[in-house]
This record gives structure tokens, C-alpha cells and sequence, in this order.
């Protein structure tokens, strides 16, 4: 069931794109509600919930160039740019930035 799911979510994903890339390609917000919510907000595979602090801390605690390039190349069941592939590397890190800082934030 969950690999049905992922492929629901990767599917869709690019939909989502492609109307978000025209109007706000940099805009980390728009990105990751548009693309990375499609697992994060619900925890497909085991996705890191946006908002959920405790799944998060321990990843962010690898330290933020970990956390970017696990979200560029894909970890396990999270795919290389979210399935973004048009994604520029900056655009990926501005949503990793967002879902982090609706998760707890970076360590100060
Ligand atoms: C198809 C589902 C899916 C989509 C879409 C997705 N993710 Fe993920 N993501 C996952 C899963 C599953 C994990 C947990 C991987 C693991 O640790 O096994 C994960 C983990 C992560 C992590 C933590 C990596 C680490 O080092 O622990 C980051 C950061 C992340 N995703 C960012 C993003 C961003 C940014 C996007 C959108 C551009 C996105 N994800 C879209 C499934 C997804």
C-alpha cells in the first residue's frame, strides 16, 4: 500500500510543479507545499511530518549540509529532489529550509 501511495504522490508531484515553477521558482514555501507536502505533511514511506518536531530533530542534528544533500540525492523512500527533477539545487535547499523551520528550526 505504501508503494501505491508513493506512486500516487510521485505522479502527482510534478503537476504540482509545473504550476508553482512559472510563477515563484524560488520560493521555498510554494515549493515544498506544492511538491514535498505531497509525503511530508501526511508521512508517506515514513516521510518526516512538516510540524512534527521529534521526527525531525534528529535529522536536522546531522547538520544542514547532511539534511541538503539527502534531500538533492534521495534517502530510502524520499526521492532525489522530492521528484522535482527540474528543481535548481538553491530551490531544493529553500524548501528543505521551510519544512525545517515549520519543524522545529536549525539549532542556533
Ligand atoms: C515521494 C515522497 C516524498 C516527497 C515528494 C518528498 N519527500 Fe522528503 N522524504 C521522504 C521520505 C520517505 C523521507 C525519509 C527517508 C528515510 O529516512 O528513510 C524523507 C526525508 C526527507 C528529509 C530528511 C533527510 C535526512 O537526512 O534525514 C528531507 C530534508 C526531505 N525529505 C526534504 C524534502 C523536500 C525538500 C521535498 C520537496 C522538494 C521532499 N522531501 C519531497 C519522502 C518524500
Amino acid at each position: 500500500m505504501s508503494i501505491r501511495r508513493t506512486a500516487i504522490a510521485l505522479i502527482a508531484a510534478p503537476l504540482f510543479l509545473t504550476s508553482f515553477a512559472a510563477a515563484a521558482a524560488d520560493d521555498g514555501a510554494q515549493i515544498a507545499q506544492g511538491l514535498c507536502f505531497a509525503c511530508h505533511q501526511s508521512g508517506i514511506n515514513g516521510a518526516p511530518k512538516f510540524g512534527n518536531k521529534v521526527a525531525w530533530a534528529p535529522r536536522v542534528a546531522q547538520g544542514k549540509d547532511k539534511l541538503y544533500a539527502n534531500a538533492i540525492n534521495g534517502l530510502r523512500g524520499m526521492p532525489p529532489r522530492g521528484g522535482g527533477a527540474s528543481l535548481t539545487d538553491d530551490q531544493v535547499k529553500a524548501a528543505v529550509d521551510y519544512l525545517v523551520k515549520g519543524s522545529g528550526g536549525y539549532p542556533q
